[in-house]
């Protein structure tokens, strides 16, 4: 990858565009301080984390690495002034907000020097946060891994849209695994990249070894996105995913579906390793992954495809 002014690199201070999307359940200090290491950026999934837990995984995220590191922090957290309190103590240089309004903490955060970025899954998600004030936005399309916007509007159509209506710099997430995806994007405008469903199957990802297990054997065809209804997100078929699609066949109420869903189920299934009965939150492209690989030589792969693709491209 050539070391030509990135807004994104500079905004940030790393070496490559190249961001691990937070996970809950995948991303704590291990793979968030390898991925820094490794020249991206590494985020720390405060989602499934309570505030004692994310105190613990930052301290221990800022030893493991002296590079930038940042936290993931879903809006809708029960427990959100905690968590910002928490984050501004230990000076976190770098927070991704996602699921709720940007404009609510992006001031307070901005106020103690922290750098402000908002996942949306929409052009109109996109200007709202540009005007919340955000340093930057993601926009992810809806191939992608976790909580998913309703529209299902691809990467690759959402990027051109986005890049169109905004001015500030630009991240694409949803679908991309590879050098040659990555450049793809940043043809079609986005300054950088956010990765998660990749990393969520690296070695540091604090994910049971069945869950990274279950992503890699996966195929074309094996996620779907569903739960609509409740928050949409796109899940690994397994008998968990059936018993949910046996409920929308017996037309459940969203009462129902929610009791479906219960509590915990993130959890058993990523976490605790529970194929049957957890639920298993991955993007499609973890069709494509063969290996469970370190975050480094994630990053390093992705690096070397860029430029070869980049240099046979110009060949063209
Ligand atoms: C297992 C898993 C958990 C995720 N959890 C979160 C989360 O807590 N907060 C968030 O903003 N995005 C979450 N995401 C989305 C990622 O941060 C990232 O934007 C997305 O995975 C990019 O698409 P990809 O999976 O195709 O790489 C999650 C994704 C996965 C696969």
């Amino acid at each position: 990858m050539t070391t030509t002014p990135n807004r994104i690199c500079q905004l940030f201070q790393i070496k490559y565009p190249i961001i691990q999307g937070g996970m809950i359940w995948c991303s704590g200090w291990q793979l968030a301080s390898a991925v820094s290491n490794a020249g991206g950026l590494g985020l720390i999934g405060a989602g499934s984390m309570y505030p004692e837990i994310l105190d613990e995984h930052i301290q221990k995220c800022k030893k493991a690495t002296n590079a930038p590191y940042g936290v993931n922090l879903p809006l809708l957290y029960p427990n959100i002034e905690a968590h910002i309190q928490t984050i501004i103590k230990h000076k976190v240089p770098i927070v991704f907000t996602s699921a709720g309004n940007p404009s609510t903490w992006t001031q307070t955060l901005q106020n103690e020097g922290i750098k402000v970025v908002h996942v949306v899954s929409s052009v109109k998600f996109a200007q709202k946060a540009e005007a919340a004030g955000v340093d930057a936005i993601v926009a992810e399309g809806f191939e992608a891994g976790g909580h998913n916007g309703r529209d299902e509007t691809t990467t690759l159509c959402l990027i051109p849209m986005v890049k169109k209506a905004v001015q500030i710099p630009l991240l694409a997430a949803g679908g991309i695994a590879s050098g040659a995806a990555m450049l793809a994007v940043m043809n079609l405008g986005a300054d950088a990249v956010q990765i998660g469903s990749r990393f969520a199957a690296s070695i540091e990802s604090s994910a049971h070894q069945n869950f990274k297990e279950a992503v890699i054997a996966a195929e074309e065809g094996s996620t779907l996105l569903t739960l609509k209804e409740l928050t949409p997100v796109r899940l690994l078929k397994n008998p968990f995913f059936e018993q949910v699609q046996a409920a929308y066949a017996a037309g459940s109420s969203t009462e129902e579906l929610k009791n479906l869903l219960g509590r915990g189920r993130a959890k058993k299934g990523m976490f605790e390793g529970d194929l049957i009965e957890g639920e298993l939150e991955i993007g499609q492209i973890a069709g494509s992954f063969e290996k469970i690989l370190s975050a480094q030589e994630i990053v390093q792969e992705i690096v070397g495809q860029y430029n070869l693709t980049l240099t046979q491209q110009q060949a063209l």
